[in-house]
């Protein structure tokens, strides 16, 4: 996957790049600063590096690793489908489209390892992430109860890839 350059609303350039196994303690650190529970392990975030199913893209800002995304492509009923395992932003950067150029360089992955459809979950609770799906063009698909524990509801979101590849 090549470098891609976005001009943000702020009007820096972010960098998208894959990432490797030397991001390894960048990406570590920034699951911890985002996620107190529910983060992914070292050990976890070591595995999806190393494996070729996952694809982990890194978004940079004058070098420095401002946030990144995890997914995968996966095989439902003979079809490829893209899940998101995670996104996540330094708390300093947020708002300023970092997330979404991370999700749009994620999509356009997919789309070009063959799937037309992406999926993920996400807790109901988190009003951010719910935000930045929706916006861009993910439905609620449905619920499911205690996902992330008692009480701890998961929405499923849903996107089809192809009806929106004109505006990647
Ligand atoms: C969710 C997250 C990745 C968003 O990243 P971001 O770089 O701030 O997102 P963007 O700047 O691209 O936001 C795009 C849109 O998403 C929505 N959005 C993002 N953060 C929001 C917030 N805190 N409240 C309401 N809407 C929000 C808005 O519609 C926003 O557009 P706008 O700024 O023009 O209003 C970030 O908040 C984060 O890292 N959260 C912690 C980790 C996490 O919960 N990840 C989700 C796991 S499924």
């Amino acid at each position: 996957m090549s470098s891609h350059f976005s001009k943000t609303r702020r009007s820096f350039p972010i960098t998208i790049r894959e990432a490797g196994l030397k991001d390894l303690d960048e990406i570590y650190k920034i699951e911890t600063e985002c996620f107190a529970e529910e983060a992914f392990t070292r050990m976890q975030l070591e595995y999806c590096l190393r494996s070729p199913i996952f694809i982990t893209l890194i978004a940079e800002v004058d070098n420095e690793a401002v946030g990144f995304i995890i997914g995968a492509i996966e095989y439902v009923n003979g079809k490829a489908s893209g899940h998101i395992y995670t996104i996540d932003v330094k708390h300093k950067f947020r708002r300023m489209k970092v997330g979404s150029v991370l999700l749009k360089s994620l999509e356009k992955e997919f789309l070009r390892r063959g799937a037309r459809r992406a999926v993920l979950e996400v807790r109901l609770d988190n009003t951010a992430a719910v935000a930045l799906y929706l916006k861009h063009g993910y439905s609620q698909v449905r619920i499911v109860k205690d996902y992330y524990g008692s009480g701890l509801d998961a929405a499923i979101f849903e996107k089809n890839l192809q009806r929106n590849e004109n505006a990647l």
